[in-house]
């Protein structure tokens, strides 16, 4: 190898372009490759020269080795430092605080939901669901409540079908029938969910609202059972609290009542409450002659509407994230 073909290899490393990975893999092949690379080749070279030229020869091919992997390096730097500058020049910044991820807070009326039934299992009652599509014999007949009878006025239906017998219920106590008729007494019970009325939209009514049922049937269960429980629930709900007993009609009930809180100087209806009626007893396989219950109906939009100091029902169904947002599982 003469000094041309050293200068000519020399230069080659010098002038070979690396400016990507892929470059300088093609440059690592091209002259340490394992069985064609230049450097290796002249390596393998050796063996054919006199022992006499070897020596200078040897340190000739390690100078190019040298410049090779000086190269090599030198890129590796190169590429170091401007990956680091990325980094730096980007909007990153390791010290800055992580975003933090939003957490939804619970509803309003699920947290009033779900102390309520926090309320009542402390008092042994079951809780329990039912079908929001009902059919006539669960939401009226059963109930007490014959075709033509004024008290379906009370309740404007939503039928789902011509044949009037499939319909979104109008109210929980459908869940009293379709306990009571598969199960022996006694027991209490406690229903929540979505209820369907199609009552004129104004600020203080909602073609679908909450309510809260609960029911409990044993032998010599009296009204007193029933005011002491309505107690329970409204000092539980609110600390104390004055409440009323307003006589009052539901077909399905026997006597009947509604119950008021005075709140802000005023009386609030918040449910409607009595005795259940031996007729709706027979009419679930039920002896009223043996057992006797109660049954109250509670909304859990007027509720809200006190415990959160609210005028407008509809604001707990706007969805305004704003309102929604101040909710803490606690009242
Ligand atoms: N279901 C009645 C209503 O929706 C409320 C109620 C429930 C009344 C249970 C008495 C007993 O108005």
């Amino acid at each position: 190898m003469d000094q041309k073909e050293i200068i000519k290899i020399k230069k080659y490393i010098k002038c070979f372009h690396i400016k990507k990975n892929e470059d300088l893999e093609t440059f690592k092949i091209k002259f340490l490759g394992k069985k064609k690379g230049i450097i290796t080749v002249l390596f393998k070279n050796l063996k054919k020269i006199s022992i006499h030229e070897r020596k200078n020869y040897g340190k000739i091919i390690n100078e190019l080795k040298k410049e090779v992997q000086n190269k090599i390096s030198h890129y590796k730097s190169i590429n170091d430092i401007n990956k680091n500058k990325k980094v730096l020049n980007s909007d990153y910044d390791p010290t800055f605080p992580g975003k933090s991820i939003e957490i939804g807070s619970i509803h309003p009326l699920s947290i009033i939901i779900n102390r309520i039934i926090e309320i009542f299992i402390r008092i042994g009652f079951i809780h329990v669901d039912g079908p929001e599509i009902e059919d006539d014999w669960h939401n009226f007949t059963a109930l007490n409540i014959p075709v033509s009878h004024p008290s379906r006025d009370m309740q404007d239906t939503f039928f789902l079908c011509k044949s009037l017998d499939v319909l979104l219920r109008t109210h929980t106590s459908s869940i009293q029938i379709r306990y009571m008729k598969n199960h022996c007494p006694p027991f209490r019970i406690l229903s929540i969910g979505k209820v369907y009325r199609n009552e004129t939209i104004s600020s203080h009514s909602n073609f679908m609202f909450h309510q809260a049922e609960g029911f409990s049937i044993d032998r010599k269960i009296s009204f007193s059972d029933l005011k002491q429980t309505i107690h329970y629930l409204i000092t539980s709900l609110f600390g104390k609290e004055k409440i009323r007993f307003r006589p009052s009609y539901f077909p399905f009930t026997e006597p009947s009542a509604e119950v008021d809180i005075h709140c802000n100087n005023e009386w609030l209806e918040i449910m409607g409450c009595g005795m259940i009626d031996p007729e709706v007893l027979k009419n679930v396989g039920i002896d009223p002659e043996i057992y006797s219950g109660f049954a109250f109906g509670v909304g859990i939009e007027r509720l809200a509407l006190i415990i959160y100091q609210m005028k407008d029902i509809r604001t707990y169904f706007d969805n305004d994230i704003r309102f929604l947002k101040q909710f803490k599982s606690e009242f």
